[in-house]
């Protein structure tokens, strides 16, 4: 979500004839887009601000701008103005239309913004310039903004309700991508199984998902991120009968505990959970599986820690991202009793060993398959070979050179190292 609202920011400057560069000390303008899931997210995004002040010492013309999530938070953007005289922009989340200006105010006049609306309910922006950087792969927003409140999750305070976009602007977009060869598209939201809810849809994801496959054309759809609570057989069933929409769902569990994710108001249980699994699994058998998993919650004890872990080991995710529970101002389980940093530092290391022991299992059992892969990029390590995902959104690793880019590959795989697959081209 944040690379493409930075693929925007780059259209809307590249508009005004900036072009990027390799070196800050280069610059005439530095745009900051932050993050605030998660702490350590907010404190690199401070310290990198901070550090920019020494660029405009040298080039005393040098724009220094700050967008996104951090921005938002209650009087954060205010905050940081204040901390940080020397930046000339501070943006909200729903400000970034206003970016032009902005920097035009700053070129002709060296007026400072600080633009902050509030999240009710702002209007989408159609047709703002993107530039896209994502090679082979673009996104493509659905929607924006959350309705969930996990008490864990910062994201609804600072992005807002539930807006969609409507199915026409967003089959536009998405054929506009396909005409210009984009090979693979990824849709964007925080929870796409209920997009359309807002506009009245009914099983609005379905009915996008289903537009989409008719789209003539060779291409893969990917989307992110499902919430357990709203993915259903309907989604699953176009998932699984369309061949361009990838046999791959990010579905994030949080915790295997009922009363972990009671507490984190993720309305399911653990079994409802894993009989979502199974019906993905009965009717996509190589769907890949992938999740976000948190330790450290507040009031976790072993005995839910253990619960996560088992259901780890019952999933087998293809992949997981894995996070401490880091306290967010604002949210509900901020003011719950936290768990000890050297406990949630000893489960983080279990389940990171169980989840990549997991992935190094799975990785052996593609030994001598075929999986179709689109060739996305030059392998970073290795002369003539190249790299790109499988449908089920494995990384495969086979013999190829920049022409390879953008086609689609059986490859067969040959070995594995952990996450990474190695493999041959035979068609
Ligand atoms: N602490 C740790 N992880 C968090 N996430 C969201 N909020 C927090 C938090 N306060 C994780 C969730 C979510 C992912 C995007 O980030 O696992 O799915
Ligand atoms: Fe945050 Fe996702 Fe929960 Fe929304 S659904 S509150 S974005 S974790």
């Amino acid at each position: 979500m944040n690379l493409h609202e930075s693929e925007k920011a780059a259209g809307i400057l590249r508009s005004l004839g900036y072009e990027e560069c390799d070196k800050e000390e280069d610059a005439d303008l530095i745009l900051f887009n932050t993050c605030c899931i998660r702490d350590n997210a907010e404190r690199r995004a401070k310290g990198n601000i901070g550090a920019a002040k020494v660029f405009k010492r040298v080039n005393p013309d040098l724009i220094i701008a700050v967008m996104g999530c951090m921005t938002q938070q209650d009087s954060a953007g205010e905050a940081l103005a204040r901390k940080f005289p020397f930046v000339d922009i501070v943006l909200g989340t729903n400000n970034l239309d206003k970016l032009a200006e902005c920097v035009e105010n700053v070129r002709s006049r060296r007026k400072r913004s600080v633009l902050i609306d509030p999240c009710q309910n702002p209007a989408i922006c159609e047709d703002m310039p993107v530039y896209r950087t994502s090679g082979t792969n673009a996104w493509l927003n659905i929607m924006y903004g959350c309705n969930n409140f996990c008490t864990y999750c910062i994201v609804p305070y600072v992005r807002g309700r539930e807006r969609s976009r409507t199915l026409a602007n967003v089959t536009d977009e998405f054929k506009r991508l396909i005409d210009q060869g984009y090979k693979e598209v990824t849709l964007l939201g925080q929870n796409v199984n209920s997009y359309g809810k807002d506009l009245g849809m009914k099983n609005g994801f379905a009915t996008l998902l289903s537009e989409i496959a008719k789209v003539n054309g060779d291409f893969r759809v990917r989307f992110m991120t499902s919430h357990p609570k709203d993915l259903n057989e309907e989604i699953v069933d176009i998932i699984a009968s369309s061949k361009n929409i990838c046999n791959n769902i990010h579905l994030p569990v949080q915790s295997g505990s009922d009363k972990i994710l009671k507490l984190m108001n993720r309305h399911y249980t653990r079994d409802y959970y894993l009989s979502l699994i199974q019906m993905i699994r009965s009717k996509m058998p190589d769907c890949g599986i992938t999740s976000d998993i948190m330790v450290g919650f507040p009031y976790e004890e072993d005995e839910d820690f253990l619960d996560t872990l088992d259901l780890v080991n019952k999933v087998r995710y293809s992949g997981a991202f894995t996070f401490v529970y880091s306290p967010r101002k604002g949210t509900p389980a901020a003011d719950m009793p936290q768990v000890p940093a050297e406990v949630s530092k000893r489960r983080i290391i279990e389940l990171v060993n169980t989840q990549n022991r997991i992935v190094k299992e799975i990785s052996k059992e593609y030994e001598g398959k075929v999986l179709r892969v689109l060739c996305e990029d030059l392998a970073p390590k290795g002369e003539g070979k190249v790299c790109g995902r499988s449908e089920c959104g494995r990384m495969v690793t086979f013999d190829g050179d920049k022409n390879s880019i953008g086609s689609f590959y059986d490859v067969k795989i040959i070995h594995s190292k952990s996450a990474s697959l190695f493999g041959e081209v035979i068609k």
